[in-house]
């Protein structure tokens, strides 16, 4: 039997969730119930889309993306772990890590008494992800999908010393255009900015990308949320286990660059990610497990 037949005879769950292989190795969770559709790659536990019924999808895919074994997806919920951003010490490392790339394994699906859908997702391990990190762990990624998606990335120290953690959950958020939408939330935070020379700034009012937009907020527990006019709508991202949020938008010379983003797409996205990047990394104990937890949902405006 093949691994589609044998995962579909797992964990299919009619009206649910059904397993597709949409190119060569790459296998797919497609959910579809009462209140959303989604899909997430088994390649990263990556949340490609999700959109619930009667609204525009919530979660952002480039037209241009890539579905290919060890290729990152450009849109989605990329998970950058266990390290985010460039590696502190060895430049030649993937930067964000290398959850995103690697295939993770569907543990668990279940259908939810409210009409969710919920699945677990746990990263393999190699002999490359483990001489990158030396240390022994697990990570699994559960994942609901229901009027909103939350999502929740368990990181579990299984050894007998401590180590320090950098995460995000990168996800891409679909607007109708980058000059129609404000980022509430985030006012009175301080950022690191990225772009350009490394500076630091405090957040003054809610936030406006008129330009290439790379920054980290800290020390940042507060929902965030994206007004947008144009959909008539809010996208309110509340998050737990999060001390990080990063904000980001290409915009166009580094967006065309990209090869999977093109001159204009860059318009129709911004990341707003949840997470504990630089410092605040998190440090897990032994025996310790450590959660971020993000959960998107729509409102009206
Ligand atoms: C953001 C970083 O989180 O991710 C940016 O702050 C980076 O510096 C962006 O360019 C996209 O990263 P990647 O590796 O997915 O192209």
């Amino acid at each position: 039997m093949s691994v589609l037949n044998l995962l579909n005879q797992k964990h299919a769950i009619e009206n649910h969730v059904q397993l597709r292989e949409i190119a060569d190795g790459m296998i797919i969770a497609e959910v579809a119930n009462q209140h959303a559709l989604a899909n997430i790659a088994l390649q990263g536990a990556h949340v490609a889309t999700f959109q619930p019924r009667g609204e525009e999808p919530v979660i952002w895919l480039s037209p241009l993306a890539k579905f290919a074994p060890g290729k990152s997806i450009r849109g989605g919920v990329p998970i950058c772990w266990p390290w985010f951003g460039p590696h502190q010490t060895d430049s030649k490392l993937p930067g964000h890590g290398f959850a995103r790339t690697v295939p993770w394994e569907l543990l668990d699906t279940k259908a939810l008494e409210d009409g969710s859908t919920f699945l677990r997702f746990g990263l393999i391990e190699n002999d490359t992800t483990r001489a990158q990190w030396p240390h022994p762990s697990t990570a699994q990624l559960e994942v609901t999908v229901g009027k909103a998606l939350r999502v929740e990335l368990v990181t579990a120290n299984t050894g007998s010393a401590p180590f320090e953690l950098g995460e995000a959950l990168h996800t891409y958020l679909q607007i109708s255009d980058v000059g129609n939408m404000t980022i509430r939330g985030l006012e009175g935070c301080e950022y690191i900015d990225k772009v350009g020379a490394t500076t630091r700034r405090t957040q003054q009012d809610g936030i406006v990308i008129e330009s290439e937009v790379d920054r980290v907020y800290v020390n940042t527990a507060a929902d965030c949320v994206i007004e947008d006019k144009g959909l008539k709508r809010a996208i309110r991202i509340h998050k737990e286990g999060s001390r990080s949020t990063v904000v980001w938008n290409p915009w166009t010379e580094k967006a065309e660059k990209m090869g999977d983003f093109g001159p204009k797409l860059h318009r129709d996205m911004v990341c707003v990610e949840s997470g504990n990047a630089m410092e605040n990394a998190v440090t897990v104990a032994p025996g310790e497990t450590h959660r971020l937890v993000a959960m998107y949902s729509v409102e009206k405006l």
